[in-house]
């Protein structure tokens, strides 16, 4: 069982009850696990008994710098009592800072700022509909890989290449080409004239932890250039950090520049936010009055992200020496348990692919007091706060193997 360490274990509402509120009042959409999230410190998380829990999925990759980091905390802190909103009617002193600052890291000088990842690969998608446009009424086609995942509105839905997530929506945007992962020859058939943009992960994470190859990735750049398309990462799972680099195009050598880079989840420490980072030619694509959001770029996510910035800056080295040896210890598992197929990733960003479905183990997990998720049915998703350091990844073996252990022979 998850420990009870919470210094003064409090008891809330009961789980039972938080969870028939939202079976009665809620829209049936989310499959939770039976866990409720009451506070957090540093790598962990406790639950409203006060169990404590060692986090590797971070909300989802949302969570880089844990709970509580006390320089986040104070940022919010100071800025709740200065100004939490002023709309994009006015300016402030924060969104152009961060723009500034990831135009320095990226390579790509415009920034404009949404909420959340889909609204950023919206974003992008309108800039590479509007400049397919503005050469022919018939360039708008978009290039996206099978297996790949954009998010859930409808326009990242149209080019996300996993028909569970579109089926009960369609039709969706026309245009949209599915080529599959590094599959040079489909990727040269699938583009045309026609094509607008081609929008890659660079490491696919919903679907499964699955890189592109670099010849892949540079034969797109090159395509996309001959062609008069844009190039776009979604880095909204796999960068910002998380390989281990600032983005994950910038693991090659020489680095591959995009036209446009899409972020979201690690910059706002779990605050909302999304962002489209662009070269000035996708930049000029959007002209006054054509996008737009009430919320995006506030001051204080904006302000939030600088300081998480400041930190990551720390941090990068310590995520690629404790990605990696978080990655060879699962590898060594591999000796002991042979229903894992494979230990893949990059940096913190790391799928454990089993020969069995991985639903049932995260519940073990769960149970063992340690967070993942599964991705794909049969993935085990790591992508743990980037404070996470080796003794906690030690703590984090011991609770996986014991979870390995209770698989049953099948
Ligand atoms: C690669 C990728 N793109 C887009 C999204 C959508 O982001 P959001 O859930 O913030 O809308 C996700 C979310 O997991 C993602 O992993």
């Amino acid at each position: 069982m998850a420990s009870v360490v919470s210094p003064e274990p409090e008891l809330l509402t009961p789980l039972e009850e938080v969870m028939n509120l939202e079976r009665e009042y809620l829209l049936q959409n989310y499959a939770r696990y039976p866990l409720a999230l009451h506070r957090g410190k540093g790598c962990y998380v406790y639950d409203l008994e006060g169990n404590r829990y060692l986090d590797l999925i971070s909300g989802i990759g949302v969570n880089s710098l844990g709970y509580a980091h006390p320089r986040i905390t104070k940022v919010i802190r100071q800025q709740a009592g200065l100004l939490l909103h002023a709309s994009n009617l006015y300016y402030h002193e924060y969104q152009g800072r961060l723009a500034q600052r990831l135009a320095k890291i990226s390579g790509l000088n415009r920034s404009f700022f949404c909420n959340s990842g889909t609204e950023a690969m919206e974003g992008a998608l309108k800039m590479v509909r509007a400049h397919g446009n503005s050469i022919s009424a018939s360039k708008f086609e978009v290039i996206a890989l099978d297996n790949s995942f954009h998010g859930r509105t409808l326009g990242a839905l149209s080019i996300t290449g996993q028909p569970k997530y579109r089926k009960d929506f369609e039709p969706l945007l026309p245009g949209a080409r599915f080529v599959e992962r590094n599959n040079i020859p489909a990727l040269e058939a699938a583009f045309s004239a026609n094509t607008a943009g081609i929008v890659l992960e660079f490491i696919q994470g919903e679907g499964g932890i699955y890189p592109i190859s670099e010849a892949f990735a540079r034969r797109a750049h090159e395509l996309a250039a001959q062609h008069n398309a844009f190039l776009v990462f979604d880095e909204i799972q796999c960068g910002v950090g998380r390989p281990g680099a600032y983005f994950a195009y910038q693991l090659l050598d020489p680095p591959l520049l995009p036209d446009i880079v899409i972020a979201a989840k690690p910059m706002g420490c779990g605050l909302p936010i999304g962002t489209v980072v662009a070269n000035e030619k996708a930049a000029v694509s959007i002209k006054p009055g054509m996008h737009g959001t009430t919320y995006g770029g506030g001051p204080l996510v904006c302000r939030v992200a600088l300081e998480f910035f400041d930190i990551l800056d720390e941090l990068l080295p310590s995520i690629n020496t404790v990605g990696g040896y978080f990655r060879m210890r699962l590898t060594e598992l591999m000796r002991k348990f042979s229903f894992i197929k494979e230990v893949r990733g990059q940096g913190l960003m790391i799928g454990v692919e089993l020969e069995i479905p991985g639903k049932d183990l995260v519940l073990d997990g769960i149970k063992e007091g340690v967070l993942f998720n599964c991705t794909h049915e049969n993935v085990l998703r790591l992508l743990p706060p980037y404070i996470i350091t080796e003794q906690d990844v030690d703590r984090a073996l011991t609770a996986i193997v014991k979870v390995f252990r209770n698989v049953k022979p099948r």
